[in-house]
């Protein structure tokens, strides 16, 4: 007799990899018939059920006399869910996470509509078996357009009027995949967005896209963690050239566990949801709010905020004041000539600290405050010496939101810059960590997001589900300060991946969308099919996507995706190799109605 805790289903379709409701019937002991007994009560809740929906169980379990394995042998979960029927579960608790529902009749001979693939799947036995034996699934390119929160790419028709999208992300199909009771699913994806081009983002990339019925938040995020591990290994085991400096020793390449930090704790200490845990309070400090040290002349002369909050990073680069001065005045002098510049709320007030100077170089914060710097120190920001810059800057006084703060990217763009030049030492380690508890819902930047009238719009995406009990009630009296079960691995200051748990009751997915998103009905109606795969049992589950090309670079320390993508993009999504995207002519133009009126292609530049 083996103890185990497990999920099931009761179900008696045979794609079911879990159990059926009359196998947990056939377990019922004497005192199942006894009122009032703990077992009578399960077996209660277990009658109250209905068939088909999703559950979580827990019992003991007891091989049946068909096993095959010993009885003494705990089965492996891969086991138990191929040969769930060697098994019998003496119940002990039963609870319906998601009820299937009464309309949809389930017999042998239903015939379920193209509409209702993910019954399909469910439900036909053949279906299930010849995707079993293809091995793999494959999700379409040519998708629909969804308001899901990328801006996509249209793909025109001969049929006039319609357009197929390419997949922001395979998404909705993975979770009507987990609707169909394709328990887990794996895939290299192919994914598509219109967005400003930036070093790390191309229009079309690949992710190791993945998704887990029955999981939450903690279990996708263990998969991941031992998925870098085997990575870990496998760059170790085989040598792979352009993976910088292998070590010589047998030692991991990655530090594991990784660590978890909240989005508010990453916010407040570094300035960045993603931050570079190479850089360590001997290079800089964290940054620290210190609006308690500084007299209101001297916010005045670095901000036009009312009440602000004012916050200060340290950094320390090898090399005399003068050389500390000197990278910091380049550094200054030639942001506005990238895409860093910075906001005019605040001018950062930049202090080299030197010990031959009066009041060593930082008179201008006044006496005190002077006094104040020159002595602080903490784990994370260690006491001055000479050359240390000190960064002082203002920002709104506002709920924490978005991205980064000034200074938080400033901070790691100094760091950068710094390593760049040789003034502080190049770190070839791979810092890997969580972040956790995202908003669920952030005010619109500019994105297209999900196109409500709210205001704001899901910070990863709409089928987030909220963190707790706690935020699901949020969602109704303060939707801002909703926390979400959503995680993103970070490595060395870059997102290579992000997931989350999913909404799995339809009735949710539909209040986030039209009771707080207040996306119209058009707009739900996109989201149609997820709403009608959701509705049918779906158990709850949750994924992960993994940049396959940021990945790869970081790993090569490669400065853009474009050097380790064999036909990359430029900064305006062309292929110069083949001249992608090339002019229309006038007769696609004509078979594609890409105008109401055929138009001449624009004259050559
Ligand atoms: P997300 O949008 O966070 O999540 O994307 C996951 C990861 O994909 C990578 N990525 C990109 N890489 C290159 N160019 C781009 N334009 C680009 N955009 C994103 C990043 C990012 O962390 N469907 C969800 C995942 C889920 O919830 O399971 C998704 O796509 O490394």
């Amino acid at each position: 007799m083996s103890f185990l805790q497990l999920r099931i289903r009761p179900d008696r379709s045979p794609i079911r990899d879990y159990c059926t409701q009359n196998s947990i019937r056939g377990l019922q002991g004497l005192s199942w018939e006894e009122e009032g007994s703990m077992q009578h009560t399960t077996h209660l809740n277990l009658k109250s059920v209905p068939a088909h929906s999703s559950v979580s169980i827990t019992g003991i379990l007891e091989t049946s006399k068909s096993a095959t394995q010993a009885d003494t042998v705990v089965p492996s979960k891969e086991y138990l869910t191929r040969y769930i029927s060697d098994y019998n579960l003496r119940l002990g608790s039963i609870q319906c996470l998601n009820p299937f529902p009464k309309d949809i009749i389930v017999s042998k001979d239903a015939v379920w509509p193209p509409q209702s693939r993910h019954l399909q799947l469910r439900f036909d036995t053949h279906l299930y078996n010849r995707l079993r034996a293809r091995d793999e699934v494959e999700t379409p390119m040519l998708f629909k357009s969804t308001p899901e929160g990328a801006r996509e790419f249209l793909v025109p028709t001969r049929r006039k009027g319609f357009a197929y999208a390419l997949p922001q992300s395979p998404q909705q199909y993975k979770q009507i995949l987990m609707a169909g009771g394709i328990g887990k699913y794996f895939q290299f994806a192919k994914c598509f967005r219109d967005e400003d081009h930036r070093a790390d983002r191309q229009p079309e990339f690949t992710q190791i896209d993945l998704e887990m019925s029955f999981s939450t938040g903690k279990d996708v995020m263990r998969t991941v963690d031992s998925m870098m591990s085997s990575l870990d290994d496998h760059i170790r085991n085989n040598s792979i050239n352009a993976v910088r400096h292998l070590p010589k020793s047998p030692f991991p390449l990655f530090q594991h566990p990784f660590h978890h930090i909240s989005y508010m704790d990453a916010m407040r200490d570094y300035g960045i949801d993603k931050p570079d845990l190479r850089i360590t309070p001997s290079n800089a400090s964290m940054i620290h709010e210190i609006d308690d040290w500084l007299s209101p002349d001297f916010k005045r002369m670095i901000t036009n905020i009312e009440d602000p909050i004012v916050e200060a990073c340290k950094f320390r680069f090898i090399g005399t004041p003068q050389d500390s001065a000197k990278l910091i005045q380049k550094f200054f002098n030639t942001l506005h000539n990238t895409t860093h510049e910075l906001s005019r709320d605040s001018t950062p007030g930049v202090f080299v600290f030197d010990s031959s100077k009066p009041l060593q170089g930082l008179s201008s914060l006044g006496h005190e405050a002077a006094e104040k710097v020159a002595t602080y120190k903490s784990d994370s920001w260690l006491s001055c010496e000479d050359g240390d810059v000190i960064i002082i800057h203002a920002r709104k006084r506002q709920p924490t939101q978005g991205g980064s703060t000034e200074l938080g990217r400033l901070r790691k763009l100094i760091y950068d810059t710094a390593v760049e030049k040789g003034l502080m030492p190049k770190d070839n380690s791979f810092k890997f960590v969580w972040i956790t508890e995202f908003p669920l819902f952030s005010p619109n930047n500019g994105d297209p997001g999900q196109g409500g009238s709210a205001g704001f719009s899901a910070t990863h995406h709409p089928f987030t589900s909220p963190l707790t009990a706690e935020d699901v009630d949020l969602l109704r009296t303060d939707p801002l300060k909703a926390k979400a079960d959503h995680y993103d691995l970070v490595l060395n200051g870059v997102e290579i991946g992000g997931g989350s748990r999913r909404i799995h009751v339809a009735e949710v997915q539909e209040y986030v969308m039209r009771e707080v998103l207040k996306m119209t009905d058009q707009g739900m109606a996109q989201f149609s099919h997820l709403l009608e795969a959701l509705r049918a049992g779906c158990p709850p589950h949750a994924g992960f996507a993994i940049g396959f090309d940021r990945l790869v670079s970081i790993l090569c320390d490669a400065p853009s995706i474009r050097d380790v993508i064999a036909f990359p993009k430029n900064n305006k999504g062309e292929d110069q190799l083949v001249g992608s995207p090339s002019k229309t002519t006038l007769a696609q133009q004509k078979m594609y109605h890409l105008f109401t009126e055929p138009q001449p292609p624009p004259p050559s530049p």
